[in-house]
């Protein structure tokens, strides 16, 4: 799949450079040309040999160790690269790039490029959600970096939290889609909502519900590799918002609602991902409810359907939406298809072990008018997302068009 592609792989100082050398592995075997460069921070965890064995070509460190004499190592590499990966990239290496500095090889090659950058960060939770970090990833975001967002689990620092970096497949998985799908939603803008809402009782209480948003995450991230414009309607969420998407925070499905419904008519593509209240408090209490009673009663009401509304409303937009079950999954999802107009539903049964909210994988069952379209087996949600934007994509049939 990445046959007659240049990548420039950056490697730099962090425990997960080990994984560095698997991803140069991986898109060696899927037929890329990899040049490896390393910081000499890298070169701390990791040999420059194994790289240069498992990429087949030198490997660049120092700016000025030039390699042949017959080029400018640095402007060569960059001249020719159809993408620069760079995984993992530690919080300096992002400060770098962010401040524009040129000290060594690898930033002296990222200020000469014009291709596009993809950038896996990892790091510790804390210093991944330090504010200087936050607004270097922003900075780089706004000049066009793409991300694979870091995963959540045991870090070599003992926390179990956000900061890992993205398995090598998922970063191939992204490699691959840029390149092979990457103009597939070119121009399309796409909303996402994703998360729980939350349905105040009191000022101090809620209902919600176990949406972590890293479906609807994964969907925003992936449709911002295949080149579409990205807005995403979140309410609560326990996992980190990706880069260079447009966001807009809420908290009710009432909020939910008027914020999807007020951008509704410039969207291409709508996904609901989100897990919405289908009831919300009758009465909001402005102060602190006191303890009554040994039981009291909590009359709740329906909240408006969101997806409904949209299937109503719908023009020329392509509606997707998600269907969390535990039995029954073709019956129901087809029922929900039909009755919220959808174009496509993902069914996932929820009682499964991998599926449904929180975890990083998903098991899902993709249904259109004419029945169950694609099963997918156990996957990451990464990967079920861009699989899930390859079927919209196949199916818009011109700029704002829809399915057949
Ligand atoms: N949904 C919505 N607005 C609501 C409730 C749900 O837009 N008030 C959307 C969800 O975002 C999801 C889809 O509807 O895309 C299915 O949600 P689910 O809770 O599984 O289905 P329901 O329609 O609530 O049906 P049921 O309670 O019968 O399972």
């Amino acid at each position: 799949m990445l046959k007659g592609k240049t990548i420039i792989l950056g490697i730099t100082g962090g425990i997960a450079a080990y994984k560095g050398a698997a991803l140069c592995s991986k898109l060696v075997q899927a037929g890329a040309n990899v040049h490896v460069i390393m910081t000499e921070s890298a070169v701390k965890f990791i040999t420059p040999l194994t790289l240069q064995t498992l990429s087949r070509n030198p490997v660049y460190i120092d700016t000025f160790d030039e390699i042949d004499p017959a080029v400018v190592s640095h402007i060569h590499l960059a001249d020719h690269a159809d993408l620069i990966v760079i995984a993992p990239a530690t919080a300096n290496t992002l400060a770098k790039l962010a401040g524009g500095h040129a000290d060594d090889m690898l930033s002296t090659t990222l200020l000469a490029a014009t291709c596009p950058v993809l950038i896996a960060p990892a790091m510790n939770v804390h210093m991944y959600e330090h504010p200087a970090v936050v607004h270097n990833l922003e900075l780089l975001s706004s000049r066009g970096a793409m991300f694979v967002e870091p995963g959540t689990g045991q870090l070599a620092c003992g926390y179990v939290a956000k900061g890992r970096l993205a398995e090598p497949e998922d970063i191939v998985a992204a490699i691959e889609s840029w390149f092979s799908r990457g103009a597939k939603l070119k121009g399309k803008r796409v909303l996402v909502t994703a998360g729980g809402t939350m349905e105040r009782l009191d000022p101090v209480r809620f209902l919600t519900n176990d949406s972590s948003g890293k479906m609807g995450f994964a969907i925003a991230e992936a449709a911002l590799l295949m080149g579409a414009d990205v807005t995403i309607v979140v309410g609560r969420t326990t996992a980190a918002l990706p880069a260079g998407v447009k966001v807009i925070r809420v908290e009710s499905a009432q909020q939910m609602l008027e914020a999807v419904t007020n951008r509704y008519d410039e969207m291409d593509i709508v996904i609901k991902a989100a897990a919405v209240a289908d009831y919300r408090a009758v009465n909001v209490s402005e102060q602190k409810q006191k303890k009554n009673g040994e039981k009291i009663v909590l009359e709740l009401e329906r909240t408006t359907d969101i997806l409904e509304t949209l299937g109503q409303r719908k023009r020329h937009q392509f509606l997707v939406g998600f269907a969390a079950e535990t039995e029954q999954i073709e019956h129901y999802a087809m029922d929900k298809l039909s009755r919220k107009r959808c174009d496509l539903i993902v069914a996932n049964d929820v009682s499964k072990d991998g599926a449904g909210f929180n975890g990083d994988t998903n098991i899902v069952q993709v249904f259109g008018p004419e029945g169950l379209v694609e099963a997918m087996p156990l996957l990451s949600k990464r990967e079920v997302a861009v699989r899930l934007l390859e079927l919209v994509a196949g199916r818009l049939i011109s700029p704002g068009g829809i399915a057949e």
